[in-house]
């Protein structure tokens, strides 16, 4: 733990949205002459000053390239790469930084995953996926079923948008060798009761796979509760700077895998005759890393702790719920997705607009939302829509910006349905 988390977990700041809004500067600015209301979050959230003067005084003060020890500067630059990787340690209650794999996001620890485990699949196996994947948890078990000859099998969804447990029954078997799964979903807001479900694969001896992208802006999961062998995140929608993220493994796990790209920083020994690995994480680590980034994705989460985490739930419960209440006010709007155990996630549609033109009009008024197939088209196709709109809170969104989004839906709806 570093100095500042152990302070910070003494005297843990109460919740107060509007204090916590002027720690995000780009939140205070008008777009198209209104207001921003950020309802993007999903796709990528917005940096608070800390990880901005982190990352500042990293390359102010102490740069240089990371683990080489020859001076001051290397020896500075390594403590905060390190140090930033305890963190990420802590706050997924891994056992030991070992297990912790500095890489690009959750997009690249996927494909590093399914990379490490071609040796373990033969043909006829089963890699269970689910209809709500993103393309990220989707595309790199086909490349990886078209190398082995296995099979990607889909759970299916309910209507509501929750994980179908009888189907997800039926599916688990001998013959599955991997489950990856999604914990929330990015367009229906769903968490996945995953811990019961690793419990449930684990019986069966299936690797497990976590993509953890969607659910660390709201929760803080924890690795050894979880017990799933693989959980992974992105910086960038977590508070912190694009271009890197995590992957947790277990670490007898990853000691089996083979490296995922060659290079420097990952190998022990090289010559011509033989060339051995270097030692947990840096064996999947090539080449010279994202280290500002890494110290800002450090201070992301450092700034995070300074917060009572179960009081932030509950506001961003609260935005949801008010979401939730307004939708019959505007006519024709329908929710895809209604779990029972949802983040602050809104999935829509109204009748007779596309969901692009929604987003286009809303943006006119300073509202950012997305809209699209969000890299999940075979949920697309399950609802059986084009794409949807989606607007997506975080803890620094507000009541009346709910309110904002509703006024302009219903202003819209009226002037163009
Ligand atoms: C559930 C989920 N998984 C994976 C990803 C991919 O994340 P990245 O593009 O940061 O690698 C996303 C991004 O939206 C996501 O929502």
């Amino acid at each position: 733990m570093t100095d500042l988390s152990v302070a910070n977990t003494v005297a843990r700041q109460m919740f107060d949205v509007e204090s916590v809004r002027k720690d995000f500067p780009i939140l205070s600015q008008t777009v198209h002459g209104k207001p921003l209301v950020y309802l993007d979050n999903g796709a990528s959230s917005q940096k608070p000053t800390a990880v901005l003067d982190a990352m500042d005084r990293y390359y102010r003060e102490m740069h240089s390239n990371v683990h080489r020890g020859a001076h001051t500067l290397g020896d500075r630059a390594t403590a905060a790469f390190e140090g930033a990787r305890e963190t990420v340690r802590e706050f997924l209650n891994a056992r030991s930084t070992r297990e912790i794999i500095w890489t690009r996001g959750t997009t690249e620890a996927i494909n590093l995953i399914a990379n490490g485990l071609a040796g373990k699949l033969k043909a006829g196996d089963e890699i269970l996926v689910s209809f709500m994947e993103h393309h990220a948890n989707i595309v790199p078990w086909q490349m990886l079923a078209e190398r082995t000859g296995a099979k990607v099998i889909p759970v299916q969804v309910t209507p509501q948008g929750e994980l179908d447990m009888d189907s997800f029954d039926s599916l688990l078997g001998e013959n599955t060798r991997i489950l990856a799964l999604t914990h929330v979903s990015n367009v229906l807001g769903t968490v996945n009761p995953v811990q019961q479900l690793v419990a449930k694969a684990r019986k069966f001896d299936v690797i497990t796979v976590i993509d953890g992208a969607q659910a660390v802006p709201h929760y803080q999961p924890d690795m050894q509760a979880l017990d799933c062998d693989f959980y992974m995140f992105s910086a960038h929608k977590l508070f912190g700077p694009t271009g890197i993220g995590a992957l947790y493994g277990r670490e007898s796990m990853l000691e089996a895998m083979p490296p995922y790209q060659g290079g420097g920083e990952m190998i022990e020994r090289v010559s011509f005759e033989r060339t051995t690995w270097n030692t947990l994480p840096y064996k999947f680590e090539a080449g010279t890393p994202a280290i500002a980034e890494a110290v800002g994705l450090g201070a992301a989460i450092d700034y995070l702790n300074r917060f009572d985490r179960a009081a932030m739930e509950r506001a961003e419960q609260e935005l949801l719920a008010r979401s939730n209440a307004l939708v019959e006010t505007v006519p024709g709007m329908e929710l895809i997705g209604t779990a029972a155990n949802k983040v602050p996630v809104i999935s829509f549609k109204i009748a007779g607009l596309h969901p692009s033109d929604i987003g286009t009009l809303l943006d006119q008024q300073g509202i950012a939302i997305r809209t699209g197939h969000h890299c999940a088209m075979p949920l697309m196709d399950f609802y059986g829509v084009p794409g949807t709109a989606r607007a997506s809170f975080a803890f620094y969104n507000t009541l009346d910006e709910v309110e904002q989004l509703f006024t302009a839906l219903r202003k819209i709806q009226r002037l163009f349905a």
